[in-house]
Order: C-alpha cells, then structure tokens, then sequence
C-alpha cells in the first residue's frame, strides 16, 4: 500500500511538471473547461493555439469570447505567432561571437570556438575529457573578449556533481587569470534529477538580471534522462521531455546571445558491427538541436581526438587536443 502511495507521488511530481505544457494552466481555463477542451479533442498548446475561435466555440460548447482569449493565451504559451523578419533574423545573426576553447586545434575545428545562439555538444565515453572541456569554456568565457572569451559570468548545470572549484583554480592560474575573480563569475547549480534540470533550464534566464551570462553549461545532458527512463517504457516522454529542455536551453542561447555547451555519453549500438559501435545518447532529438556535435575520443597520453559530427555549414574533421593539469590546450603546446 505504501508502495503504491510512493509511486503515485511520483506519478504526481512527473504531472507536475507536464502541467507546465498542458491547457490547464491558461488562464480563463478552470477544471470544467479543461475537460471539455480535452473531449472535444483540444489536448496539448498547439492543437489550441491553431484553432479558431469559432470552431472551438463550437465544438467544446465554450462563449466564443472566451475561446478567443484562450486561443491568445495558448499562442503565448506555445511561441507561436512571433515572427521576425529576414532583416530581424540577419541583425541577430550578426551578433553571434566565439568562444575560445583554449586549443587553436580545436577552435579551427569549430570555425573559430564555440558560438552563441547555438547548442555546442560534446560526446564521448567517460573519461573522454567532456567535463574538463566545460571546465576549460567556464574559465574562458570569463577572460576579457581580446583573449577569446566573453568578459561574462557563465551558469553551470551541474548534474552528475562533477564540477571541482580546484579545476577552476588550476586552469585559470595556467592562465594568469585571478582563480577568486574567475570563481565568483561561475555559477553553479546542481540538478538533483531530470525534473530539475527542466526547471533550472527554464530558470536560468533569471540569474541573468543580476550577472551578465553569456555561457550556459549543461553537464549531462543526458544522464538524468537516460537512467530515469530506462527500459520504463516511456521513451517517447523522455524524448519530449528532452526535446523541451533543449529548445530552452536554445532560447536562452539566443535571447541572451550565449553560447550553450553541452555533454553527452554514448551508448552501444547492437546494429552496427563494423566501424564505431557507439552513438550518443537521445537520438534525432539531440542530435537535431545541438548545432556543432564535437565527438570525443581517447588517445595516448593525455590526448584526445575532436571529431566534429553533422555541422550545418563546417566541414568534418578531427582535431587533436592535450588535457593536462593545466586544462585544454593543443598538443605542441603541453
Ligand atoms: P564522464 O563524465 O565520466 O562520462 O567522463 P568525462 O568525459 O566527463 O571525463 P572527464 O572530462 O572528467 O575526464 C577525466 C580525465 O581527464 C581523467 O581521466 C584524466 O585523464 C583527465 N584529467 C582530469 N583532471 C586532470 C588533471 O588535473 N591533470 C591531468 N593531467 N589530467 C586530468
Ligand atoms: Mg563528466
């Protein structure tokens, strides 16, 4: 008995937070009108937002005044009808800046570093230097724009508890960079499961009146997904649920114009046999809304090979990076 208690609270907590997307949160829509709009068909934001109010006056017995106010709200809700125009498109373009990665190797990779107004992934097995890598941009984007970074503060969402303060001291002295400066403009939050994440992703434009970010970090961010909706059954609502938190985190990278990082683990593929058996996590979802996909790979020594995968405009390529005490860095150089 109490273990059903327990998984209805979850259950709960799960609808929780897919009330965020559902109509009952419009406001001039209460229990009764809800349930209407279900029957008559009218389930999710977007079915809602492209309805007229006529036909769903019609359908589901509402005043068509009324519908007309929820038809306006659920457009609000679901981002519908905001155009911008080819010059708006091109004006916000121009704005979008690299950040250094602190390898030249890598930097040429990415046509220059990693670009705001874009999701920049990397994936790779463990151990592949995904972490050091988000360490590595946390400090850049810190350093003054001359130096390839953004002068900005950066938000890290930390949800394997990996984020080590000493890393940052160490790789921002290798820098000649004041390691307390660089702290305080690091912003840590740590996501405790996927639900979260969720949150913190749609949280972050707040931190943004107080700190100007320009980086948004999210390391995994996949590993909450993946061990949460693990042979549950349910990975058509792990792939929505993901396909949400990254097209927020993709607002907030071009409503504040900042670059988004991003990691992911890979997973075996029984179908392939020759060549690399490993793909990265989340499918055509991720794959679909990082920009720039950087695949990781572990060489001798401290080396690792930079794979740049599937980039809209860029042509494949690797390079090879040095991970040392000091951070990223290309291998002539360690
Ligand atoms: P998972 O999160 O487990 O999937 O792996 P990851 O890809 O995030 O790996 P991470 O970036 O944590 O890489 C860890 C590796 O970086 C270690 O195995 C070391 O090889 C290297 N590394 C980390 N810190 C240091 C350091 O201070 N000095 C040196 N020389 N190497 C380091
Ligand atoms: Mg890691």
């Amino acid at each position: 008995m109490a273990e059903k208690k327990k998984e209805e609270k979850v259950d709960n907590e799960e609808k929780e937070v897919q009330k965020q997307i559902t109509i009952d949160d419009l406001p001039g829509v209460g229990e009764a009108t809800a349930e209407k709009l279900r029957e008559s068909g009218y389930e999710d934001m977007m079915t809602l937002a492209v309805a007229s109010p006529k036909d769903l006056a019609q359908v589901s017995g509402i005043a068509e005044g009324i519908a007309s106010k929820i038809i306006g709200a659920a457009r609000k809700a679901a981002d519908v009808g905001n155009f911008e125009t080819g010059e708006e498109i091109m004006e916000r373009r121009r704005g979008v800046t690299k950040l250094t990665t602190s390898s030249k190797a890598l930097n040429d990779l990415l046509g220059g570093g990693i670009e705001t107004q874009a999701i920049s992934e990397f994936y790779g097995e463990f151990g592949s230097g995904k972490t050091q890598i988000m360490h590595q941009l946390a400090v850049d984007a810190t350093m003054p724009v001359e130096k390839g970074g953004f002068g900005s503060h950066v938000l890290m969402i930390d949800t394997e508890n990996t984020f080590r303060p000493e890393r940052i001291v160490q790789m921002s002295k290798a820098k000649g960079l004041d390691p307390e400066e660089v702290l305080k403009s690091i912003h840590v939050a740590r996501a405790y499961n996927s639900h979260h994440q969720i949150l913190l992703g749609e949280k972050a434009a707040e931190l943004t009146k107080e700190f100007p970010i320009r980086l948004l970090i999210v390391d995994s961010l996949t590993a909450h997904f993946r061990s949460e909706y693990m042979g549950r059954g349910t990975l058509s609502e792990r792939q929505q649920l993901l396909n949400r938190h990254m097209h927020d985190l993709l607002k907030f990278g071009t409503i504040f114009n900042a670059a988004v990082a991003v990691t992911n683990q890979v997973t075996a593929r029984p179908d392939v046999f020759f060549g690399d058996p490993t793909a990265p996590i989340g499918g055509n979802i991720v794959g679909h809304t990082a920009t720039f996909r950087v695949y990781l790979r572990k060489s001798k020594a401290g080396k690792r090979i930079a794979r740049l995968v599937d980039s809209p405009y860029l042509p494949e390529g690797e390079a090879v990076i040095q991970v040392s005490e000091d951070g990223i860095s290309d291998i002539e150089a360690a």
